[in-house]
């Protein structure tokens, strides 16, 4: 069902490409979990800290933990900021998937799901609001083709962009854990998984360190 004879692809140090790693099928599979899991815990519009402005994707998160932004600023907490019930779990193909790309980490504890329209866009930012890196973030990309860009850990250094389609795993950790990433642009259109179109990010995280 996994990423029978997709090739990794080292796209700079740390940073690792899994072209097609789920295929139609699983990408499927996928897309009905997350639609259980949107029902449990629903889709939000996160803010920014301080000004309050809109994010243009978004968010809902399964596991123990998961992401949140409001105007007091980003954090990880247990429940859903909305309806103030605990996460729902992680669905197993997740954990597979991180006891696949990332086995030497202690397992993941937050998946942060990301709905894109597909005028949606995220500026370039570090994943830094963990109380450890020493695992890497494990993301899984379903529907339209995205252009993501990566960079180094100064927002200055240079950066890399190239295309995630649905199906792909990226996997960046080591000297990338902390490197400077976004997503410029949507391909609308690109692909039918999702039926209002747009694209579905899924950031698998470890939070805490090792107890
Ligand atoms: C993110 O960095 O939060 C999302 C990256 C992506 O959508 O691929
Ligand atoms: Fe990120």
């Amino acid at each position: 069902m996994t990423h029978a004879g997709t090739q990794a692809i080292t796209v700079l140090p740390g940073v690792i490409h899994y072209p097609g790693y789920y295929d139609a099928d699983a990408c499927r599979a996928l897309v009905d979990q997350l639609r259980k899991i949107a029902e449990a815990a629903p889709f939000f519009t996160p803010t920014m800290p301080k000004t309050d402005k809109p994010f243009s994707v978004r968010m809902t998160n399964c596991g123990s933990l998961g992401w949140v932004s409001d105007r007091t600023g980003y954090r990880y907490q247990p429940d859903h900021p909305v309806t103030g019930r605990p996460w729902p779990p992680m669905p197993s193909e997740l954990t597979a998937l991180w006891q696949d790309v990332a086995a030497d980490a202690l397992p993941p504890e937050a998946c942060l799901v990301n709905y894109y329209e597909p005028t949606a866009r995220m500026g370039l930012h570090q994943d830094r609001d963990e109380q450890t890196f020493d695992a890497p973030v494990v993301s899984v990309s379903l529907g339209d083709t995205a252009l993501f860009r990566i960079g180094g850990t100064e927002r200055r250094d240079p950066t890399r962009s190239f295309r995630l389609q649905s199906g792909d795993v990226l996997v960046f950790g080591g000297p990338a854990r902390l490197a400077f990433h976004g997503i410029d642009r949507l391909y609308a259109g690109s692909s039918t998984l999702l039926d209002k179109g747009g694209r579905l990010n899924l950031t698998l995280r470890r939070v805490t360190p090792k107890p």
